[in-house]
């Protein structure tokens, strides 16, 4: 029998031991800055323990006394210590880390224990959901981090259908239902809520992600030297930076991947890319980006029944037959491999493989309202930030829904952000 109180015990030990796999390295590694802009793994650790500490044993709290002394605790706020200088900060080492994690991790089960069945177990999900965000973090970090691979070239996937590749699927005009209600979402996130009416203008949307071999024409064709493809500030932003291919990609169609030099695979959606260069090889195909509403819509609207899919393919859960998700890929898989995760508009590949960057800067939807963890969301409206869709192979099948809401600076580019292209019609 499993009720909600199992479920949730599960989610937490899941999230757990992929935080353990993920931080199952020496010392040094754990340690050290890998990049300016990624935190030392170690911190990742200990930093979400500390936020566990925070919403299930404190309800939010901060001014009551959690397990670790407060200068400690101190030390795991995102907002005062930049990442570029969390290496220079007196964290706890791994061992006390991980002892930290544990003693609440183990308080955190007990009370969910005591749950009644009336106790609503959001906050439980929000933790989980927090841990899992930072576990793909921390794989953002290990790719990154440069000298012999630490974690092997990943589990295999289904093959590709390489005759998709550049297609396009038309999605009528209409209204349809943007965001979920807890009622039928009870996990969904505050920046999800609540489901509302819009009306949305006929588009075409890629059937699949765009590929490298695509977007090596792109580089190909001088596209990083050609001004007009750019926005102003993509431009600017790419001389600045001196960019001039994906970020990991060699001159020689080649990529480097968790410390692994390899022939790059022409049919796997391109990865690594700022939105400033999505948008860039977006116009040169005589295309545009889709708004994350245009994105939602192809994802889960069911023009037969006039009503909202729970997934791209339907009701049933995640699965390896229908979407790469959950980090042990450690990569995209190629265009085509799940047919069966089509949406009711024929789109694949949604769900996992690349975070699909879109043109919508990051709002509330309209009557949003904060979540226990207020400041996850709020913060960051009206930001430079743009929203990314879908989740990536590095991301946990349970923590991800249609609806879910990613976002990151137009220049950020160690994500494992792709491009899916739209067209007006
Ligand atoms: C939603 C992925 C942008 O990593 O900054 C983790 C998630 N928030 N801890 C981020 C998050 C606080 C957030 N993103
Ligand atoms: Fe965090």
């Amino acid at each position: 029998m499993t009720g909600p109180r199992e479920d949730l015990a599960h989610r937490l030990a899941s999230a757990r031991d992929r935080t353990l796999l993920l931080t199952d390295h020496d010392e040094s590694e754990l340690t050290r800055q890998h990049d300016a802009l990624m935190s030392p793994l170690v911190w990742d650790l200990a930093h979400i323990g500390q936020q566990e500490d925070l919403w299930l044993l404190r309800r939010g709290d901060a001014h009551r006394a959690g397990l670790l002394p407060a200068p400690v605790e101190a030390l795991y706020d995102a907002f005062t210590h930049p990442r570029a200088v969390r290496d220079r900060l007196p964290l706890l080492p791994p061992v006390e880390a991980r002892a930290f994690c544990r003693e609440v991790r183990g308080r955190v089960l007990d009370r969910l224990d005591g749950l009644g069945d009336a106790d609503d177990p959001f906050d439980f999900a929000m933790v989980v959901s927090h841990e899992q965000q930072h576990d793909e973090t921390m794989l953002q970090t290990l790719q990154l981090r440069l000298g012999p691979p630490l974690l092997g070239t990943g589990t295999p996937l289904p093959p590709g259908r390489p005759g998709v590749r550049g297609t396009s699927v038309l999605v009528p005009g209409g209204p349809f239902l943007l965001g979920v209600d807890a009622a039928d979402e009870p996990f969904s996130l505050d920046n999800e809520r609540p489901a509302h009416r819009v009306d949305v203008p006929a588009f075409a949307i890629g059937r699949v992600p765009v590929t490298n071999a695509e977007y090596a024409a792109f580089v190909a064709d001088a596209g990083y030297r050609t001004r007009r493809w750019w926005s102003e500030r993509g431009w600017r932003h790419t001389l600045d930076a001196g960019l001039e291919r994906p970020q990991f990609w060699g001159r020689d169609e080649t990529r480097t991947r968790f410390g692994v030099v390899e022939e790059l695979p022409p049919d796997e959606p391109v990865q690594h890319v700022t939105f400033f260069e999505a948008e860039a090889y977006a116009a040169w195909a005589g295309a545009r980006l889709p708004t994350e509403v245009e994105w939602e819509k192809a994802a889960v609207w069911d023009p037969a029944s006039g009503c909202r899919r729970r997934f791209p393919w339907g009701s049933t859960e995640p699965t390896t037959t229908l979407a790469n998700l959950g980090g042990t890929a450690l990569r995209p898989a190629p265009v085509g491999a799940y047919p069966g995760g089509a949406s009711a508009y024929g789109v694949e590949q949604l769900m996992g493989d690349v975070w699909e960057w879109t043109t919508s800067p990051l709002r509330p939807w309209p009557g949003f309202r904060p979540m226990l963890y207020a400041q996850y969301s709020q913060p960051f409206f009206g930001g430079d930030y743009r929203v990314l869709r879908g989740g990536s192979w590095a991301v946990a099948p349970s923590i991800l829904r249609p609806s879910f809401r990613n976002w990151d600076h137009p220049f950020r580019r160690q994500i494992f952000s792709g491009i899916r292209l739209a067209w007006d019609t």
